[in-house]
């Protein structure tokens, strides 16, 4: 096996794909657009979701890329060698067209070949889908891989629970996957694949076998009922974490040891004067340090970026810096470190995911500033919560305490379970609940899990609803302002809720001349008419839209007459007369200079 650096690994793997047709595409917003059940993106099929349920992509069947993801359910877990809220992931997409025929020898010859990552095939090992009453064994793609070379008996069937991906959120795309993994441990391996009979076994050995890489066969859709429909064609959805597999593939015990994180660990030492390793303590501080700094970065930094707030993304951000700055403190860090610590992800990412370098300046000052009003409580706060613990009769902390924490102090109750945990003490989230519900009449939405009720979908409620997004921002520029823009949509069957840039909420007449314009505009009936040109085009031609993309990709384009340009993935409504009656139920205010409205359709 070669060295392999975090900027080799991409350039092969997407050159790789690239000689196999493939066109290659930016990484998409860290922020899903239209919604619902995920805070962030998780996979690199989530942003490609309407594609695989079989949209056309305007840059064709075969895609390439690799995605930011931020998974934040165990937050609380970094710290150790493997855990991560953030990470790169590399893939590949067939939509509808090549299937596993091509696609598991291309995986073969990516992981085996001297040209790319030069495997031993001997140290490889495959898991395959055992079958079940929705699907059946995969026998198949075993084949595939035995005629590649691999050894029948270093071939395994799982069940669903460990080669079936998706959907992303309850319903969606999904299938049979067949994973590869490198053997760590060959003496435990041996014994382990000396007993393979073909047979589904539960699980392979976690500290025996390493995932490097899925391919997943995407054929069906999961309804709201739970079941298996056949998609309208037969995707292939492929995932390699690029951290984890530079570990791996390099040897390193942790995948912090990886040229990722070089600069950041040096100047970590430069602020601290403690070195990465000397302690599992301080270990464990750089790691919690290392990666919550590097997603902090990565979500301010984002095209729709966001910034520390007590709802949605801003307070999952908020937790992740504050859980920085409480490891970083322990760590002797000193105040204004973490603006330092992400200049060094700026330059090592900028090329790639250029976002993050214009908006630099916002990354450093949003940080800098969140660091600074949680360090003024953070110290009393500290006191306060061991006052609290050494006051205590059983080993519960209760709601009343956790919630003065989190209003007085600023601590995330996540955070307070957590150095409750560190002293076998549990914290009464429910009576927080109750304490917190009777102080602020808006609950926030602090966990991703409250989201997950299903894909970003298809169904014409949400379809209707996101050409209605489109008449709302075109009838704001008209009645409020030009510059009114797009920062955040989201788009349930009920709702439609659309972020804009304006310092106050809409007037009572306002509202209603916004009502009145969209209504106009439905009664016209009007087509709602879909057009590819490349990016720099429909910049010329006043299409609006936030411009992931690269120079000179095509994307597709949605005019509802003169009314409303914008560049967007779809899918709408065919024309505007099907959608009903427009009405704005609620504004709120999600900042200084952004405002929300919440509106719906009544249709007969
Ligand atoms: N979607 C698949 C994964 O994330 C490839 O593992």
């Amino acid at each position: 096996m070669k060295t392999l650096t975090s900027e080799s690994l991409r350039d092969m793997y997407l050159k790789f794909f690239e000689e196999k047709g493939h066109a290659v595409i930016s990484s998409a917003s860290l922020i899903p657009e239209n919604d619902p059940t995920v805070l962030f993106t998780t996979a690199g099929m989530h942003p490609l979701v309407p594609y695989l349920l079989g949209e056309k992509h305007p840059e064709g069947k075969r895609l390439t890329d690799v995605q930011k993801c931020v998974r934040t359910g165990d937050i609380d877990e970094v710290g150790d060698n493997a855990h991560l809220t953030f990470f790169e992931m590399l893939g590949n997409w067939s939509l509808g067209d090549y299937f596993k025929e091509d696609m598991i020898p291309w995986s073969y010859e990516f992981l085996t070949s001297e040209k790319y990552l030069g495997i031993d095939p001997e140290s490889i090992a495959i898991t395959c889908f055992a079958g079940d009453g929705d699907c059946p064994k995969d026998t198949e793609s075993a084949k595939l891989w035995e005629m590649c070379g691999i050894p029948r008996e270093r071939i395994f069937f799982l069940p669903k629970s460990g080669n079936w991906w998706g959907p992303a959120g309850s319903t969606g795309p999904c299938g049979p996957d067949t994973e590869m993994h490198i053997i760590s441990d060959r003496g435990k391996a041996a014994a382990f694949i000396a007993k393979n009979t073909g047979d589904t076994v539960e699980e392979i050995p976690a500290d025996a076998f390493l995932e490097i890489w899925n391919d997943v066969f995407m054929q069906y859709n999961k309804n709201a009922e739970g079941g298996y429909e056949p998609l309208v064609q037969r995707n292939v959805d492929t995932g390699m974490g690029l951290d984890r597999v530079l570990c791996i593939l390099n040897g390193k015990e942790s995948v912090f040891e990886t040229d990722i994180f070089e600069k950041a660990k040096e100047e970590i030492e430069k602020l601290t004067g403690k070195v990465y390793g000397e302690s599992e303590e301080v270990s464990r501080a750089y790691r919690v340090v290392l990666d919550h700094v590097r997603t902090a970065t990565f979500m301010l930094g984002d095209v729709r970026g966001i910034v520390p707030s007590n709802t949605d993304q801003g307070y999952i951000l908020r937790r992740v810096i504050r859980r920085a700055v409480r490891f970083g403190r322990a760590l002797g860090l000193p105040q204004g470190s973490l603006s330092k610590i992400a200049r060094t992800f700026v330059d090592k990412y900028e090329k790639v995911y250029t976002d993050i370098k214009v908006n630099e300046g916002k990354v450093y000052e949003e940080l800098d500033k969140e660091e600074e009003k949680f360090s003024k409580t953070l110290q009393s706060g500290l006191k306060e919560f061991e006052k609290a613990a050494a006051s205590l009769q059983g080993n519960r902390i209760d709601g009343e305490t956790a919630f003065h924490l989190y209003d007085t102090y600023g601590f995330p109750v996540e955070i307070t379970c957590e150095m409750a945990r560190e002293r076998n003490l549990e914290v009464d989230l429910e009576g927080y609940e109750k304490a917190f519900s009777e102080h602020q009449e808006k609950s926030r939405a602090g966990s991703e899990q409250k989201f997950a009720c299903g894909l970003a979908d298809h169904k014409l409620e949400t379809t209707y609803l996101h050409t209605a997004t489109h008449l709302l921002q075109a009838a704001l520029r008209e009645v409020c302002s030009p510059d009114i823009c797009q920062k955040g949509s989201n788009i349930t069957e009920e709702r439609l809720r659309f972020d804009f840039n304006f310092p106050r909420k809409l007037t009572p007449e306002e509202v209603k001349a916004v009502e009145d314009l969209i209504n106009q505009k439905i009664a016209e009936d009007i087509p709602v008419v879909m057009k590819e040109y490349p990016l720099e085009e429909a910049k010329a031609l006043g299409f609006t839209g936030l411009f992931e993309d690269r120079y000179g990709a095509v994307v597709k384009t949605y005019s509802i007459g003169d009314f409303s340009r914008e560049i967007c993935g779809g899918p709408h409504a065919p024309s505007t007369g099907v959608l009903g009656t427009f009405r704005i139920q609620k504004q709120e205010n999600v900042s200084a200079g952004v405002k929300r409205i919440k509106a719906v359709l009544i249709r007969e």
